[in-house]
C-alpha cells in the first residue's frame, strides 16, 4: 500500500515530484543558468529577463496573488519572509518602537522581529490567543492603544491551529492607529485565494516551497510606496543605477531589492508550481480541503481522550491534536508504521505550544490531493495507536 502523506512539508516535496507535469519544468535551465552566470559579460541580462519573465507571470495570474508590485528572490538558505521587510524596516526603528506579534506565529515571524528590536531598542509585544485559537481581538485593540505600534505581523493561517485569521479587519485597526501591516502567507498561498489590495495590507511574503515550488526562493509583496521608501536591505550588483566611488545611486523597483544573480533555477520551477496550481483552481482547492478537514474533525471527535488544539470557526485543513496519557512522537511513529505520515513537534511554534501547556502536538494536515478514503486510513490508524499505547 502506498505511504499516505498528510504532513504539508514532507508531502510538498512528494506532490512536486509526483504531480507536477515534467513539462512545466525547465529542464535545459540548469546549464543555461550556469552559461549565463559565468558568462555574464557576453549574455548580459540574461538572468534578468529570466526573472522578469516569471515576474510578470506571478503578477498576470489571478487568484495566486493578485496586484503583486514586486517579488524577492531570496538566495538559498535565507529565510525569505519577514527577514527581509524587517532588514529594510527596521532600519526606521526607534527606541520605545512596538512591534504585535500573536501567540500563534511560527518562530520565523517571531525571531527576525526579535533580533531587530533587540539592535534598535524597540520591543516585541504579543497578541494572546483565545482558547479555541483565535486572536484575541479585544487584546489587539487595547494594544494598539499604546500609539507606540510600529508594525503589526501575523500569520494569514497559523500552521499549527490552522486558524484563518481575519486579516482585511486587522489590518485596518493597524492602519487607523498608524501602524503598518505584514503577513506571513507561507500557510495561505497555496490554499486560498490571496489578494493583497483586497486585504489592504502593507506587506505580504511567502516562500515558495509552501506552493509545491522549490526550496531558496520566495515572494515578497510591499506597496509601492513603503518600497521606495525603504533603503536597500543587500548590496551588490544589479541594485544599483551608478556607481562611483563618491556615492551609489539605487535602482528602481523591484531591481533595488534584489542585489547579486537571483536563484534563476528556482524561479522557473515557481512558475511551473504556480501554473500547476492555478490549473487546478482555488475554488477546487477550497471546497476540497473544507469537506476533508469537517470529515476528518468530525471523526477524531469520536475517539475518547483525543483533544483538537485549535477550534476556531475559521479554519483551514490543519487537524492539531494530542492524546491523553500519549506523547505525540509515539502517536505519529505508531502512524508511521502503518504507512500514515503525519507531523509531529511543537511545528515551530514554541510559544503556542505553551500557550496550550503541551510538549508538542500530532498534525495531520490535508490537501487537495488527498480523499475522504485518506481520512478513513489515518482515523484507524489513530485508533489502533492509541490502543496500543
Ligand atoms: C506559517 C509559517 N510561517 C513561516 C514558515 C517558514 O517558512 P520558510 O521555511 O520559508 O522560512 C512556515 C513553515 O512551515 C510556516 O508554516
Amino acid at each position: 500500500m502506498n505511504k499516505l502523506w498528510l504532513s504539508a512539508a514532507l508531502s510538498l516535496a512528494l506532490a512536486l515530484s509526483a504531480c507536477l507535469p515534467a513539462e512545466n519544468l525547465n529542464t535545459t535551465y540548469f546549464p543555461e543558468s550556469a552559461k549565463s552566470t559565468l558568462e555574464g559579460l557576453t549574455l548580459p541580462n540574461t538572468q534578468t529577463t529570466s526573472t522578469q519573465t516569471t515576474t510578470t507571470t506571478v503578477e498576470r495570474v489571478p487568484g495566486v496573488i493578485e496586484n503583486l508590485l514586486i517579488w524577492k528572490i531570496t538566495p538559498p538558505g535565507e529565510n525569505p519572509k519577514t527577514s527581509y521587510v524587517l532588514g529594510s524596516v527596521s532600519q526606521s526603528f526607534k527606541e520605545g518602537y512596538e512591534i504585535l506579534i500573536s501567540t500563534m506565529e511560527h518562530h520565523s515571524n517571531i525571531v527576525p522581529w526579535q533580533l531587530a528590536c533587540e539592535r534598535k531598542g524597540a520591543r516585541v509585544v504579543e497578541i494572546p490567543v483565545t482558547d479555541a485559537g483565535e486572536i484575541d481581538s479585544e487584546a489587539y485593540d487595547k494594544l494598539l492603544e499604546s500609539g507606540r505600534v510600529k508594525m503589526v505581523s501575523m500569520a494569514h493561517i497559523s500552521n499549527t491551529l490552522g486558524t484563518i485569521n481575519p486579516i482585511k479587519e486587522f489590518a485596518k485597526k493597524a492602519h487607523a492607529k498608524g501602524a503598518h501591516f505584514c503577513v506571513d502567507a507561507a500557510q495561505s498561498i497555496a490554499h486560498m485565494k490571496v489578494d493583497v489590495q483586497d486585504l489592504g495590507v502593507d506587506f505580504l511574503a511567502f516562500g515558495a516551497h509552501k506552493m509545491f515550488g522549490p526550496t531558496g526562493v520566495g515572494v515578497l509583496y510591499g506597496r509601492e510606496e513603503l518600497l521606495n521608501q525603504m533603503p536597500p536591505y543587500r548590496s551588490g550588483g544589479a541594485m544599483i543605477k551608478e556607481v562611483t566611488f563618491e556615492k551609489t545611486t539605487f535602482n528602481d523597483l523591484p531591481e533595488k531589492f534584489e542585489a547579486g544573480t537571483p536563484h534563476i533555477a528556482g524561479v522557473n520551477c515557481l512558475k511551473a508550481a504556480i501554473d500547476y496550481i492555478n490549473e487546478i483552481g482555488f475554488e477546487a482547492i477550497e471546497a476540497q480541503e473544507k469537506e476533508l478537514l469537517d470529515y476528518a474533525t468530525s471523526e477524531i471527535s469520536k475517539i475518547e481522550g483525543v483533544k483538537i488544539i485549535g477550534t476556531a470557526p475559521h479554519k483551514a485543513s490543519v487537524l492539531s491534536f494530542v492524546v491523553e496519557g500519549a506523547h505525540p512522537h509515539d502517536i505519529g511513529m505508531i502512524l508511521d508504521e502503518q504507512g500514515v505520515a503525519i507531523r509531529t513537534g511543537h511545528h515551530c511554534t514554541q510559544p503556542l505550544m505553551k500557550r496550550y501547556g503541551v510538549p508538542a502536538t500530532a498534525r495531520a494536515s490535508f490537501s487537495f490531493y488527498n480523499n475522504t478514503e485518506d481520512v478513513d486510513r489515518f482515523i484507524s490508524a489513530l485508533k489502533k495507536a492509541k490502543d496500543m499505547l
